[in-house]
């Protein structure tokens, strides 16, 4: 009957069942909703590591809360204890970073979440024997630079030898199965209803396709200070001011421009946005040049061309709602952080794909990228400081990156407003604009 139907829809769109259904014999469908968790399989050095804080960085940087759980060899009741700790805080996915070698330690994390009705995931991971000695090279090279007195290559030799014989290759029937070789060639196993489905699995699926370069160089800058930023005005595209072309000259002598050392080094890409304050940035600099659409400032929309002050004047709500939610806030006719973020997805991704890349953008943009690389909250995004005339020199380390700060010493404004004390509609003028950095004093547009 039509009831009867209706209830088998629910079923085939994976909505969560009501008592009858269960009454009916169904298997108990996962909730869309449901948490996720990700069980790492493979013998050591097969790339299980990078790739559980790669998933990781990019589930959280896309505002899912996410947590990777390292474990000696395979998940145990302790392990999945702390998982229904973190999924009872209101998280929402749980990476097992650890190599589940036999199907009955995999088969502990599977009945597991069938049980609590969560998703799962198995990733295996397996290499080719140059593959293996490559990556053993690798890591025994990145740990003998941090302590010299073990021979990191015999250790990681033996170790790799010691589990070998214990490894049961994953089979189609025990889950929802990817299988990643030789960190490149990405196989998934679809088994009706338990293939890899939903945002979260083909994010992940995505990640993992991506191809894996081990050492990256990333450098990153606003552009020169702008007639704008002097005059405390945000967005427009106005054009540098002398200190800004100043700016321009030395950021160009630290990456193979003229006055350069021989040995600086020289981006392979250069990355604009299409606003003239970054593409005059980088006039000096060699390098093929792309301007991107995406790496435009924050549009402000009718917030454009104004001071903080002058928002302040003819907005005071506007200005109040974006100091209480500066993420979620999206100027009328314009743009929220969050918008960004989705703006910068496609930049991102094609920065993975690359290494030695000089993107010159502008300080919202920059906050957004930038936090990818620092794991940043997504609440503290809009609050990254990115000052003006300083380089940034992200590099890979192992599977997190590091950021280097390098002030070019060329005097400029200060564009950075902290977050103020009152975010209330009810609060003054003078509260409202305690934290507005200086600037000189900016002739009314209208
Ligand atoms: O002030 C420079 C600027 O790049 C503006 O163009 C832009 O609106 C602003 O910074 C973004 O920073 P915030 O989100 O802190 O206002």
């Amino acid at each position: 009957d039509d009831d009867e139907k209706g209830k088998r829809e629910d079923l085939s769109n994976g909505n969560i069942l009501n008592g009858n259904m269960a009454a009916n014999n169904f298997v108990k469908p996962c909730q869309l909703k449901a948490p996720l968790v990700v069980t790492i399989v493979g013998l050591p050095f097969r790339g299980k590591s990078l790739a559980a804080h790669k998933i990781s960085r990019n589930l959280f940087w896309k505002g899912e809360k996410v947590k990777v759980f390292e474990v000696e060899e395979s998940a145990n009741e302790e392990t999945l204890k702390s998982i229904s700790e973190w999924f009872g805080n209101s998280n929402n996915v749980a990476i097992i970073d650890g190599m589940h070698l036999t199907k009955q330690s995999r088969t502990l994390v599977g009945n597991y979440c069938r049980k609590n009705v969560y998703h799962h995931l198995i990733v295996e991971f397996e290499c080719e024997p140059d593959c293996v000695e490559e990556n053993i090279n690798d890591t025994a090279e990145f740990y003998q630079k941090i302590d010299n007195n073990q021979d990191w290559l015999q250790t990681f030799r033996e170790k790799n030898a010691k589990y070998k014989s214990s490894f049961e290759k994953c089979l189609p029937q025990e889950g929802a199965l990817i299988n990643v070789t030789n960190s490149e060639n990405v196989l998934v196993h679809s088994v009706r209803a338990r293939g890899v489905q939903g945002l979260l699995q083909t994010i992940i699926l995505g990640v993992l396709s991506s191809p894996v370069i081990k050492h990256r160089v990333f450098y990153f800058s606003r552009h020169g200070e702008s007639e704008f930023n002097v005059l405390g005005r945000i967005g427009g595209d106005a054009d540098l001011s002398p200190r800004g072309k100043k700016y321009s000259e030395n950021l160009a002598k630290q990456l193979g421009g003229p006055g350069s050392s021989p040995n600086a080094p020289k981006p392979r890409l250069i990355w604009t946005s299409e606003l003239q304050r970054t593409i005059h940035t980088v006039q000096n600099i060699p390098g093929p040049r792309t301007a991107l659409k995406d790496l435009n400032e924050i549009n402000a929309g009718i917030c454009e061309g104004l001071t903080y002050e002058e928002i302040q004047e003819r907005f005071p709500q506007e200005f109040a709602w974006r100091d209480a939610d500066k993420l979620k806030y999206r100027y009328p006719h314009g743009e929220s952080y969050l918008d960004l973020l989705q703006r910068v997805d496609g930049v991102v991704q094609a920065l993975l794909l690359n290494t030695e890349v000089l993107v010159v953008s502008h300080q919202a943009v920059l906050r957004c990228i930038l936090a990818y690389f620092k794991g940043s909250k997504p609440e503290e995004i809009p609050y990254v400081n990115v000052p003006l005339h300083t380089l940034l020199i992200v590099k890979s380390h192992g599977y997190d990156f590091k950021i280097e700060t390098v002030p070019l010493k060329v005097e400029c404004v200060d564009t950075y407003r902290m977050q103020p004390s009152n975010c209330s509609i009810m609060r003054t003028t003078q509260e409202a604009l305690t934290t507005v950095p200086q600037h000189f004093d900016a002739p009314l547009i209208n």
